[in-house]
């Protein structure tokens, strides 16, 4: 049979499996990066037309002084209409070409592994790009064309939570059989489904008839970040001051746009636009307080969120396993040392694990079994790591059913193992 790639382009990591005589491979895609089987999918322009992606991107990026072009979080795009693409210096990208960029270095890492052309891929995607359908299949379709313009002759789709439970599946015995609820937890989105699996069933032609819901949501790893940005960051970058009308003695809040732009990082470069720099200057001059809106100054034109939005992560991942910790970040004369401790992490984000909550009980009802007829709790992608986000499990499955799969790895190990579905 033919190899077959296994791609995971992943919002925060991208990964690749490769399919060949009944096995499934790992291979390194980014020597760069602490964990080579991963690579961030992130990309750099820099001045002098060259592109670069994943680790590489990162270092050039912090090497140049942050003077060229960074993209992170790209794939949280594919189902904006709105964002065909973007110019960087002069040049046009539509959001395939920047995908495509992506998917190219990855499929020469595997060609470069297995000596040979390969032609056909089995690409994950969320269950939901988005809940509107005409702006999902949009999505798919970008990222089909990416994979055709990255070299892709037959490209085929998985759902993400499928291939992880393809991943699990490999863990039982030969005939042992199980209803497992899937959760993986990502950057940008968390998606399930509930699936019936069963050891020894690799090849089986059709999986439809097992899996029995699917669901998911646009909640994950980015919106905790966004979360701790807002209620702990944010004050820096001027929420929270006030300013004079033009002629009033009336106060004014910062416009909410601007703050809440601020909060996404893929999204910050839009403050760039020159009318609202320009607002930005005014409020300024009117500002009870300076300061703050002198650091959004800066944080706008010397593009240095991404470096904000790593101490914000690094912190985040820290209260997976410590009680408190701090976000530190220094730029210039701007120094921050914000505490937050697992609790507070947790009560900002009441909102978001309420919205997670709800959709894996929308998931296990729609599957028509209930929460005690499910034999295993699988939890995989790299939020999964997060204890507010075991215990949703806990709680309604009971903690001796939580099984972890490698949080990084496991979706794209099932969508190599999904190739004999498809060809
Ligand atoms: N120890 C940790 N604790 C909490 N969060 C973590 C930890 N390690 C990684 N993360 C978060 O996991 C996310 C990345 O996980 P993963 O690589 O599974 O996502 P992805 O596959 O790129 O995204 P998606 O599947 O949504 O497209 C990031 O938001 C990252 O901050
Ligand atoms: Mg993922």
């Amino acid at each position: 049979m033919q190899t077959v790639f296994g791609v995971d382009f992943g919002t925060t990591n991208s990964a690749l499996s490769i399919y060949k005589n009944g096995k499934v491979e790992i291979v390194n895609i980014d020597e760069l990066n602490a964990n080579p089987s991963l690579m961030r999918s992130v990309l750099y322009f820099n001045e002098e037309d060259e592109i670069f992606a994943g680790q590489e991107a990162i270092n050039h990026y912090v090497n140049d002084g942050a003077a060229g072009r960074f993209m992170q979080s790209i794939k949280t795009f594919l189902p904006n209409r709105s964002f065909e693409g973007t110019e960087v210096f002069g040049k046009k990208y539509g959001i395939d070409d920047l995908v495509a960029i992506i998917l190219k270095k990855i499929k020469a890492k595997g060609e470069a592994r297995v000596g040979c052309q390969v032609d056909s891929v089995v690409l994950g995607r969320p269950v939901l790009f988005s809940a509107d359908p005409e702006k999902d299949a949009l999505a798919q379709n970008r990222l089909e064309k990416a994979a055709r313009k990255a070299g892709f002759r037959q490209i085929y789709f998985q759902f993400e939570p499928v291939a992880a439970a393809l991943a699990f599946e490999e863990s039982l015995s030969a005939g042992e059989e199980k209803v497992v609820f899937i959760g993986d937890f990502g950057g940008g989105t968390s998606d399930f489904t509930v699936i019936r699996v069963k050891g020894g069933a690799f090849a089986r032609s059709d999986r439809r008839s097992d899996v029995l819901s699917l669901g998911g949501v646009y909640t994950a790893g980015d919106k905790f970040d966004s979360q701790i940005m807002w209620e702990k960051i944010a004050k820096h970058f001027g929420r929270g001051v006030k300013y004079k009308g033009m002629g009033k003695e009336e106060l004014f809040d910062i416009p909410h746009s601007i703050i809440y732009t601020l909060c996404q990082w893929h999204r910050i470069p839009l403050l760039r636009a020159r009318k609202i720099r320009e607002q930005i200057r005014l409020i300024k001059h009117a500002a009870t307080d300076r300061k703050p809106i002198e650091n959004l100054e800066h944080l706008i034109g010397d593009n240095y969120g991404f470096f904000l939005f790593q101490c914000i992560e690094k912190a985040k991942c820290e209260l997976s396993r410590l009680d408190l910790t701090e976000v530190r970040f220094k730029e210039r004369e701007l120094s921050i040392v914000e505490e937050i401790t697992k609790e507070e992490f947790e009560a900002i984000n009441t909102g978001n694990i309420g919205q997670i909550a709800g959709c894996i009980d929308e998931v296990v009802g729609k599957s028509g079994v209930s929460c005690d007829k499910i034999d295993t709790v699988f939890l995989t992608g790299g939020t999964s790591r997060i204890p507010f986000i075991r215990r949703l499990f806990e709680e309604r499955f009971g903690a001796r059913k939580l099984e972890n799969g490698d949080a990084f790895t496991s979706v794209v190990h099932g969508l190599g193992a999904s190739a004999p579905l498809f060809v």
